[in-house]
């Protein structure tokens, strides 16, 4: 009873700090693949009643309609001769296609997302995204890799979640199985272990934490406690800037 009395008075200052804010609150949450951050996102995003994009799936968009086409993601011509077309065509409903979730599609994503023409054509959409929304929306939730130190330089709060492969591996094995795709775990971290590898060597925007960033390693955190951790970042974070003028 105390706790929720707690949680609801939590709530309204909240929903009090945000709405006499200039703007809606940025918050940027990147880190390597199965980390846990489209979770953590999806979860704030929910929790205070603001808006998430998932960046990956831009990625994974144009990686799979580069697969689709018959082409290679990693050949500079053969992206270049469909990024206009998938362009044109994004919108929440392409990103919402399931076989976007697919390994052959994160693997093509990390390929393409290596190019450097790619990351400035996806700029835009994601630096638009906060303004796109309606003044009753208080913030926005980014995820992805290089949210805190490109896409959104001065969010108000960033977050870097990491986990050991190992951990991460066995997350996305559970749940390709549970989507009834087989794989074995193996071939799973080898999958991981590579993407790491490629996004955080790749010369331009790679996976690393912005120097201001919040770091969170979920290896031993179950999604709730991982949550309750950043939503007292972000209270502190609010609370602060209230605080000064
Ligand atoms: O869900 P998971 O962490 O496996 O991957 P994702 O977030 O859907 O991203 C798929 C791929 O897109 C990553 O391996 C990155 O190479 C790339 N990506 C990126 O370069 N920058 C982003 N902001 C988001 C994703």
């Amino acid at each position: 009873m105390v706790q929720a009395m707690a949680f609801r008075s939590n709530d309204f200052m909240d929903k009090n700090i945000l709405k006499n804010r200039d703007g809606k609150i940025v918050i940027a949450i990147d880190g390597p693949a199965a980390s846990g951050k489209g979770t953590l996102a999806r979860n704030i995003a929910k929790r205070f009643g603001f808006v998430h994009l998932d960046t990956g799936m831009l990625y994974r968009g144009l990686g799979h309609t580069v697969l689709k086409a018959g082409k290679n993601p990693e050949n500079e011509k053969d992206v270049k001769s469909v990024l206009d077309d998938f362009l044109d065509k994004l919108s929440e409903k392409t990103l919402s296609n399931p076989e976007l979730r697919t390994d052959e599609s994160g693997s093509a994503a990390s390929k393409v997302a290596a190019l450097p023409f790619v990351r400035d054509a996806l700029l835009d959409y994601q630096r638009d995204f906060a303004g796109k929304q309606s003044d009753e929306v208080l913030g926005v939730v980014l995820d992805g890799r290089d949210i805190g130190t490109v896409v959104c330089p001065n969010a108000d709060i960033k977050v870097f979640v990491t986990a050991s492969a190992e951990v991460r591996a066995e997350r996305r094995h559970k749940e390709l199985l549970s989507r009834g795709v087989e794989t074995d775990f193996e071939t799973v971290l080898a999958d991981i272990k590579q993407r790491d590898e490629r996004d955080s060597n790749r010369p331009v925007a790679p996976l690393k934490p912005a120097v201001d960033s919040y770091q969170l390693d979920t290896s031993q955190l179950n999604t709730t406690e991982a949550l309750g951790q950043v939503i007292d970042v972000i209270r502190a974070q609010l609370v602060k800037s209230a605080s000064t003028p």
